[in-house]
């Protein structure tokens, strides 16, 4: 009896093993016929006083290489982010065949007007011969170096984009920071259809209606900023010791980010928690082995407030700025950094 158990979970386990290229996130189908992980390794560092973060040997190599021990199969990073060789060099060392790993990067803003060779770059960094995502960054642009803005039309851009995936330098493309008017621009416009759309998504920023827009036209949303402000001290906002949450994370025998995470993938979103700490790594792909009821999901949905983390009000001069203008602008902090 004992035995028979034995041969049947490992058979479950190598069934889901060949769904999931070994990975523990189960998978979604794009529309372009490829398919993502649905929870992934976010890496960028982010900003301190100084401006963007200065990106040090292993700091991304490190929880990259930890991620993918836990059983991430999917990360996420971009040229803005100055660590693709990092995730490039972790890659290769965990002798994970490389089609088993979804690697997500994206356009530098600040060069918007040669896709195909920018990729290129990427790729050079990452040291690999295809990206299985590659995003527009962001519908603003730049001049080389941050220095002013770029008035480039992002159907120019996308024109490029489609070029990379005809070239087969990107399996799959899309967009990030987009909005709804300017992915029907892309859409009556394109020749290939966005697979993705990568945007803030959290309990504070539900980014309903642009889910189910994107859900009515074939995109998948991943979600940046899973957890919003709920870490920021200085935001007011629901805080990890909010006791609803806490209730559902008892009653699931989980923490309350692995709740805010399960309650995102059930969203049919892709949520890409960034850390760089070895347990909270391993603690954020340990989401796939319970559901949220729909109790849990419409308690957990009375905490959206459409109220941004991320602002980037720094940019909203420019055009094709995306979101809605702020009173406060605040320095654009990549500016600082240059
Ligand atoms: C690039 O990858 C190849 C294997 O695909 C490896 O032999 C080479 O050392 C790598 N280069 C760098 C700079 O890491
Ligand atoms: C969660 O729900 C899905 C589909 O609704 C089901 O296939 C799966 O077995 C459930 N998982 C658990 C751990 O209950
Ligand atoms: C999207 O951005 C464009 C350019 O900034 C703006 O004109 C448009 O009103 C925005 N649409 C939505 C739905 O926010």
């Amino acid at each position: 009896m004992r035995c028979i158990v034995f041969v049947i979970t490992t058979l479950i386990v190598h069934l889901s093993e060949a769904t999931t290229g070994g990975g523990k996130a189960s998978k979604i189908s794009l529309n372009d016929g490829n398919s993502i992980p649905a929870l992934g390794l976010g890496t960028f560092l982010g900003f301190d006083e100084k401006g963007q973060k200065e990106v040090k040997p292993g700091d991304s190599e490190k929880p990259v290489k930890w991620a993918l021990e836990a059983g991430y199969r999917l990360i996420d990073t971009a040229a803005l982010y100055l660590n693709e060789d990092q995730i490039g060099a972790a890659v290769r060392a965990s002798g994970i065949p490389r089609e088993d790993i979804f690697i997500v990067t994206k356009l530098p803003m600040d060069n918007q007007r040669d896709v195909v060779k920018q990729l290129e770059k990427s790729l050079a960094r990452l040291n690999m011969s295809y990206v299985d995502l590659y995003l527009i960054h962001n519908p603003v642009a730049f001049n080389p170096g941050f220095k002013g803005f770029d008035i480039v039309d992002y159907l120019d851009t996308w024109k490029g984009m489609e070029e990379a995936k005809n070239l087969g330098l990107a399996k799959s493309i899309g967009i990030s920071n987009f909005n709804t008017t300017q992915i029907d621009r892309i859409l009556e416009n394109g020749q290939i259809k966005p697979s993705v759309l990568q945007v803030e998504v959290n309990l504070h920023l539900g980014q309903d209606k642009l889910i189910d827009y994107c859900k009515r036209n074939g995109i998948v949303v991943m979600a940046f900023s899973p957890f919003g402000p709920m870490f920021h001290d200085s935001l007011p906002s629901i805080r990890p010791d909010d006791p609803t949450l806490v209730a559902i994370a008892e009653k699931h025998g989980k923490s309350v980010t692995q709740i805010v995470l399960r309650y995102l993938i059930q969203k049919g979103v892709v949520p890409i928690p960034k850390s760089v700490k070895k347990n909270r790594i391993e603690e954020n792909i340990d989401v796939f082995d319970f559901n949220l009821s729909s109790e849990d999901m419409n308690k957990i949905g009375t905490f959206n407030k459409e109220k941004r983390t991320v602002g980037m009000s720094f940019w909203q001069d420019h055009p094709y700025y995306p979101f809605e203008k702020s009173d406060q602008v605040h320095d654009n902090p990549f500016e600082s950094a240059n």
